[in-house]
């Protein structure tokens, strides 16, 4: 059974149905998510990665770009005709599957898992599996981002849309077998949402616990 709730589906379905470019998108980027750079430096010879709810693609195609071996996932048809065309013309070859994660049997392990918006969308219930089937699908060494909204303030609460889990709750999730390496948090604003023109997104670079070493980049300037 599918753990997106049925609000957020709909949501989903409503943003791609006025999308007629990636640039539609409230949460488009035009840059690699925080710490793919990073990622990329540190393993020249590539990997294989896995992007969750992959969007338009960006961060697909630029793990391409950088030799990986990348499957990209969405839900969503208007999604993957996205991503694909965008894989064609940085001419660039990524393996697309249309499912959901929830749903979703797997194929190997990874180097590097990436969640850009997919997980706070899922049902709270479901969270113990998702960080079940991640420890799976994670070859040792490999490297997990999440990206993921957060409240900006206390007092900021809204009944609907993203999940808004607070850093030292999703710190929590993920222990002991996952450690924070770097984290980062950006305020957008002037996006048209319908919770609101501002939102915080953080970012997390998780390590495995025998792996983390000492955390070497804490960006909160913009808290
Ligand atoms: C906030 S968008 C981010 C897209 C992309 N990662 C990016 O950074 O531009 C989240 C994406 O995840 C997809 N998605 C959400 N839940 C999903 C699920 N359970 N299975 C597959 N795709 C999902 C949505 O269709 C959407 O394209």
């Amino acid at each position: 059974m599918s753990m997106l709730s049925k609000n957020n589906v709909r949501l989903f379905k409503r943003l791609y149905a006025v999308a007629k470019k990636p640039e539609d998108l409230p949460w488009n980027h035009d840059q690699p998510t925080h710490f793919l750079n990073e990622i990329v430096a540190a393993r020249p010879q590539g990997g294989r990665a896995l992007d969750m709810g992959c969007g338009s693609g960006v961060d697909s195609v630029f793990l391409a770009q950088n030799g990986w071996d990348v499957t990209s996932l969405d839900f969503m048809q208007e999604a993957l005709t996205m991503t694909r065309r965008l894989a064609a013309g940085a001419g660039v070859r990524l393996n697309v599957y249309r499912t959901d994660i929830t749903i979703w049997a797997g194929d190997g392990k990874f180097d590097l898992i990436l969640d850009a918006g997919c997980l706070h969308a899922l049902r709270l219930a479901y969270c113990n599996e998702y960080k079940q089937k991640l420890l799976n699908w994670m070859d040792p060494g490999a490297d997990y981002v999440l990206r993921h909204a957060e409240r900006m303030h206390l007092w900021q609460w809204r009944p609907f849309g993203p999940k808004r889990i607070p850093r030292r709750k999703i710190i929590r999730r993920f222990a002991p077998e996952l450690v924070e390496h770097a984290f980062d948090r950006h305020i957008f604003t002037g996006v048209k949402l319908p919770w609101g023109p501002s939102f915080a997104h953080t970012t997390y670079w998780f390590k495995q616990e025998s792996d983390s070493g000492s955390p070497w980049i804490i960006n909160e300037d913009n808290q």
